[in-house]
């Protein structure tokens, strides 16, 4: 099948990618020309395992390329991906101007029948604005297909690959039989795909994330009482996950949920309740218990160090807003490195793939070091904040001599607090006790 893919991002890269693999011809575009550039020459501007190999050989083979030419890329193919950023405008609503701009073009572009997809994530009620957007724009017929994308960074390509489901919003048969016959190689498993109509398709998709995010609330509100209470919140992540009905997924305390979605889309659905006279006090605390947990690393660091923080030097392990990619929109990491310049601190930061993202934050406020042992010389304290897994089994030993107070700060309980003791540490988890040197 020939498929455009409009917006090559994170999603529109993945899809592109994955639905070439599956033996389409996909053209990607994007209206950055310097991305496209760069994807024609073989370098690939995102982190995502897997993905540069996959890039290559689909490439390679004449099934994938890349264009700023998008009324082209729509005249050339069937069906036409909307995967392009809908970020939170000031007001927390998503902001559509993109999706609607590639609407409009993809409309005066088409030159007969085409099935437009959104794979944006985009309030209730889009698909209407997308079908009137093309419909201003061209005599030709249409379809518009609500389906959203579930792939989580780190594991965008395996997630495609191999969906948990495939939620198709729509209501012309002819185009729902495109979208089968497109999503048919990647549910061998027999996992589902969900027909639906738009509006669920849409909603579908802001409730998955704003649960989500939801969880992570939830269980941060739990491991702050946890440390008040003298509880052991990982003990208690175990005792719960347990019962089948809870699961043991999303779970896990830390410094607050981050990335480009989650932050935005919980936004997005108070902002789309707002619209119809409807307060969403849940999400509202979701929201604030985050925005509060992103605080709650340098807060224990003021605790330990004093409000004051001048001559003081502290490393950061990890930057991405999650582990396996170099993302850091929204990354808890932005509140944290700010929270300690802020108060004086000297700062000495390591990721394994965020320090290109890390210059365009912090600029030179900070140093940038590539290994983790760099960045602990002369340390008073180290902050895990991302849990890559080369973090996880460390040499203490070396740490120690490096750093100038043996002191951890773990966002992430990727450490033990009995191992802390016996290595001489001075450890703060999340939501357990605090072990002292
Ligand atoms: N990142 C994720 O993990 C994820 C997962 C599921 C859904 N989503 C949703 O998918 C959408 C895209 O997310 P993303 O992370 O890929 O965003 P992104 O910012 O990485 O990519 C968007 C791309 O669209 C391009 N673009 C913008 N306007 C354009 C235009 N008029 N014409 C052509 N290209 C244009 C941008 O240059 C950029 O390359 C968002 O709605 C997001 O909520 C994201």
């Amino acid at each position: 099948m020939k498929l455009s893919v409009i917006g090559t991002g994170y999603v529109g890269l993945v899809a592109g990618t994955c639905f070439a693999e599956g033996g389409n011809d996909v053209l990607c575009v994007d209206n950055v020309a310097a991305k496209i550039e760069a994807l024609r020459q073989g370098r690939v501007p995102i982190y995502e395992p897997g993905l540069e190999e996959l890039i290559r050989r689909n490439v390679a083979e004449g099934r994938l390329g890349f264009t700023t030419d998008l009324a082209d890329a729509v005249r050339r193919s069937l069906v036409c991906f909307v995967a392009v950023g809908t970020p939170s405008g000031g007001d927390g609503a998503a902001d559509l101007g993109a999706v609607l701009a590639v609407a409009h073009a993809v409309g005066e572009a088409m030159d007969g029948y085409r099935v437009i997809v959104t794979k944006s994530t985009v309030p209730i009620g889009t698909h209407e604005r997308i079908r009137q957007a093309v419909a201003a724009a061209t005599q030709h017929p249409f379809d518009v297909v609500s389906n959203p994308e579930f792939m989580k960074e780190g594991a965008a390509i395996d997630d495609f690959m191999k969906p948990d489901r495939v939620v198709i919003g729509g209501t012309s048969q002819r185009a729902i039989e495109v979208m089968r016959q497109l999503y048919e190689p990647f549910l061998r498993t027999g996992n589902p795909i969900l027909v639906m109509d738009n509006a669920s398709a849409e909603m579908t998709k802001y409730a998955a994330n704003a649960l989500l995010a939801t969880r992570i609330s939830f269980m941060n509100e739990i491991a702050n009482l946890c440390e008040r209470v003298g509880a052991d919140v990982e003990l208690v992540r175990r005792g719960v996950g347990y019962d089948r009905r809870i699961g043991h997924h999303f779970l896990f305390p830390g410094v607050g949920y981050g990335g480009s979605c989650f932050p935005k889309d919980v936004k997005a659905v108070i902002h789309n309740a707002h619209e119809h006279g409807m307060p969403f006090p849940l999400l509202n605390a979701v929201e604030d218990v985050n925005e509060a947990q992103k605080r709650r690393l340098v807060e224990k660091v003021v605790g330990e160090f004093g409000e004051d923080l001048h001559g003081r030097r502290f490393a950061i392990w990890g930057l991405a807003f999650k582990p396996r990619t170099d993302d850091m929109r929204e990354a808890p990491s932005l509140t944290i490195v700010n929270g300690l310049l802020g108060r004086g601190a000297a700062v000495a930061v390591h990721d394994p793939e965020a320090l290109a993202e890390a210059r365009r934050h912090f600029g030179d406020t900070v140093t940038y070091h590539r290994t983790n042992y760099e960045a602990l010389q002369d340390a008073d304290a180290v902050l895990i904040v991302t849990e890559w897994n080369e973090f996880r089994r460390p040499d203490f030993a070396r740490m120690k001599q490096l750093m100038r107070r043996p002191v951890v700060f773990d966002g992430r309980n990727i450490y033990e607090p009995e191992v802390m003791r016996e290595h001489g540490f001075t450890y703060f988890p999340v939501g357990r006790g605090v072990v002292r040197a």
